[in-house]
């Protein structure tokens, strides 16, 4: 069903904004996954040793457009992560086609400059193209999942060290009945889909260190707790299973106007430990639209939450990196959902929309540098 169809079209498109770039594109025009090859031979990512690396979500276009962004993620980020370039919507816009302009664009730029990339995401409910609301059955699901994730993994073998390649399994508010998130992949193929879906990425990509990626188990409150009780579970079932599984990715997209819960966030620590899983902080940023509008007063108060954070899961164990979602609030999904009531921007991440360093950021150069 599923021919991998690789246009010229989109690797000359490619290999043109990988140009625009200010890298020589280096993709292959014969239709091979120019990366597999390019990229395993590309210098070794180097990172000040024992120091925790950073990066940040970073969006082709504004990498393509803007060169003052394009050097502030140079110049600050040993890591990557297309914000959405790697979803299914961009990489597999229609059934049987896929289309990689975008994210060979981003993997070019990357290698260039020697930053490495975190693959997002290969098994998710979000930004998914209408035409799989068509997958009628187990078989149909199974086959176009495994297809999906066999091609896009294959491509960037040994060029993506790590893949969130299930993304928010859980339901807002699991319990015994709904543990899951309503999605094509739960609905048609219930949780074994996670299996299919960790298997696929390890046949695929052996050396690729699997990630499991949830938001919202870091809070106080009853329905985060639910979170963090699931998740367990859940990882307790993969491992049961034998299933691939590397590491957990905390979003740590932290609401001001919650409350960290460093106890409930320490024992889900202690529980990824005692499974031998790794973690990652994949997605922080601090959504700051309940907090008081003045500038410093509300950078301050970001960079506090965000230590308060940093600081209860460094207190036991050593993220394997921290990574924002975007590196400058000129770039930040928050305001699509999160708009301040006095119709300030908001100021979520580490620097602000002039690219100007803010408190948020040296709070994590502390916690990136901090021996444990
Ligand atoms: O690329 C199109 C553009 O051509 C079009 O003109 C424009 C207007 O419709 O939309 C553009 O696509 C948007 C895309 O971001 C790229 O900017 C989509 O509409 C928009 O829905 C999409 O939102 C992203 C969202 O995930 C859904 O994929 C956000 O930027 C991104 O920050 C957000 O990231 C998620 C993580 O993947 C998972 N964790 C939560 C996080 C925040 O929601």
């Amino acid at each position: 069903m599923s021919t991998t169809a690789h246009s010229r079209r989109d690797f000359l498109a490619c290999a043109a904004k990988a140009a625009a770039l200010g890298v020589s594109g280096t993709a292959g025009l014969s239709g091979a996954p120019a990366f597999a090859t390019t990229l395993s031979q590309s210098p070794a990512i180097t990172a000040d040793a024992g120091v925790i690396p950073y990066g940040a979500a970073a969006r082709s276009d504004a990498l393509l457009s803007d060169p003052s962004y394009r050097a502030a993620i140079v110049a600050n980020c040993q890591m990557i992560v297309p914000e959405s370039e790697m979803k299914w919507l961009e990489l597999h816009p229609t059934r049987g086609e896929y289309s990689f302009g975008k994210a060979d664009a981003i993997m070019d730029f990357a290698r260039q400059n020697k930053i490495e990339v975190r693959g997002h995401t290969l098994a998710w409910y979000g930004a998914m193209p209408t035409w799989t609301e068509a997958i009628a059955d187990r078989a149909e699901a199974e086959r176009e999942l495994v297809d999906h994730i066999g091609t896009v993994v294959s491509r960037y073998r040994g060029a993506i060290p790590s893949w969130d390649v299930i993304n928010e399994p859980l339901a807002d508010w699991p319990d015994g009945e709904s543990l899951f998130r309503p999605s094509v992949w739960a609905t048609r193929l219930g949780p074994d889909y996670l299996d299919i879906a960790l298997r696929e990425t390890a046949a695929a990509d052996p050396d690729a260190r699997l990630v499991l990626n949830e938001y919202d188990v870091e809070f106080k409150g009853p329905r985060f707790a639910a979170r963090r009780k699931a998740l367990i579970g859940l990882l307790r079932s993969l491992r049961d299973r034998d299933v691939p599984l590397h590491a957990v990715g905390l979003q740590a997209h932290l609401f001001a106007d919650r409350r960290i819960d460093r106890d409930g966030l320490q024992e889900l620590l202690a529980e990824f430990a005692a499974l031998g899983l790794d973690v990652l902080v994949t997605e922080l940023d601090v959504i700051d639209y309940r907090l008081p509008g003045k500038i410093g007063e509300r950078d301050a108060l970001v960079a506090r939450i965000a230590g308060q954070f940093l600081q209860s899961v460094c207190d036991v164990v050593r993220p394997k990196a921290i990574l924002t979602w975007g590196l400058s609030d000129r770039y930040t999904w928050v305001p699509t959902y999160f708009k301040r009531p006095d119709g300030m921007a908001n100021r979520p991440l580490p620097f602000d929309a002039d690219l100007k360093r803010k408190p948020l950021f040296d709070v994590i150069e502390q916690f990136r540098r901090k021996a444990l």
